[in-house]
């Protein structure tokens, strides 16, 4: 997409790093759930976070928008420190939000309204008007190829056509950063492929994405760096050949294994 295209030819004015996260630590009723996570996401960079569920992938995801309240550490988005040690530091959270658009697993559509009407509702609420906010949604539904459906309640859709819709909204907003989190793994294999088709797309298009997925293969081809995360703590890092096809540490590769995907 144009606005994409063009952050990626422009960065050298644009901060490089669109996130980066330093001694990120994070517990749930005093059980250590993320623990000490150092992590960063260059501009037009695509990171595949994987792991054994509850390995702490969502609530990694979640500090970065602040949907989740880390307990230390810093959390930089787009330039701006947005949690420091405990402490919010964010001075607009308005703002972090329309910078990090989220597509979550299952969809969080609101069933009473049409996929036009979803794709707006996030819009107007940042301030946009009617009629940009109307336009700008009819382009992206066309854009992830579901124009026609534009009309229909979001249980008179697939769950690929949902999923669309929820990434049409999560682009309305033109984000610097899209977070996907396993937005594959309530979809049928088709479902599955239309999906991965559009994320495809925007990863050629050039937008930064950060993606927890299941999705392996999909994960080594779109991905510039693969994280291993394992109990809270980053196990694993760096190219996706490296990580996924040559794993160094046994957990990695025990990992993989059960995944039937080691090499
Ligand atoms: N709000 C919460 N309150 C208490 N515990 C939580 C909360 N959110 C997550 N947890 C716990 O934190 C741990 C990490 O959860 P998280 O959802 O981040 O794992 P995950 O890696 O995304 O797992 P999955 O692959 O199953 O989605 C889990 O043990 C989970 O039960
Ligand atoms: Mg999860």
């Amino acid at each position: 997409m144009t606005d994409s295209v063009t952050a990626k030819t422009t960065t050298k004015t644009l901060p490089e790093t669109v996130v980066r996260i330093e001694g990120l630590s994070k517990s749930f009723d005093g059980r250590i759930v993320l623990d000490d996570v150092h992590l960063e996401v260059n501009r037009g960079r695509i990171i595949s976070v994987i792991g054994q569920s509850g390995g702490g992938k969502t609530t990694l995801m979640r500090c970065v928008n602040l949907l989740e309240r880390p307990d230390r550490g810093t959390i930089e988005v787009a330039g701006e420190v947005v949690h420091h040690n405990g402490r919010m530091t964010c001075r607009d959270l308005p703002r972090l939000r329309r910078a990090v658009g989220m597509v979550f697993q299952r969809f969080n559509l609101f069933p009473h309204l049409t996929a036009v009407e979803n794709v707006v509702l996030a819009q107007r609420k940042a301030g946009i008007q009617e009629q940009e906010a109307l336009e700008r949604a009819v382009a992206l539904l066309r854009r992830v190829g579901i124009a026609h459906r534009g009309l229909a309640l979001p249980d008179q859709l697939s769950g690929g056509e949902q999923q669309r819709v929820a990434i049409a909204r999560a682009l309305a907003l033109k984000p610097d950063l899209l977070l996907f989190d396993e937005p594959t793994s309530s979809l049928d294999p088709e479902a599955t492929r239309e999906v991965l088709s559009v994320m495809r797309e925007l990863a050629a298009d050039g937008m930064t994405m950060m993606l927890v997925t299941h999705e392996l293969p999909f994960a080594r081809e779109v991905s510039d760096h693969v994280v291993f995360v394992d109990r809270g703590r980053i196990v694993e890092e760096g190219r996706p050949q490296d990580v996924l096809d040559a794993p160094v540490q046994a957990r990695t590769r025990e990992f993989l294994t059960s995944y039937g995907s080691a090499s």
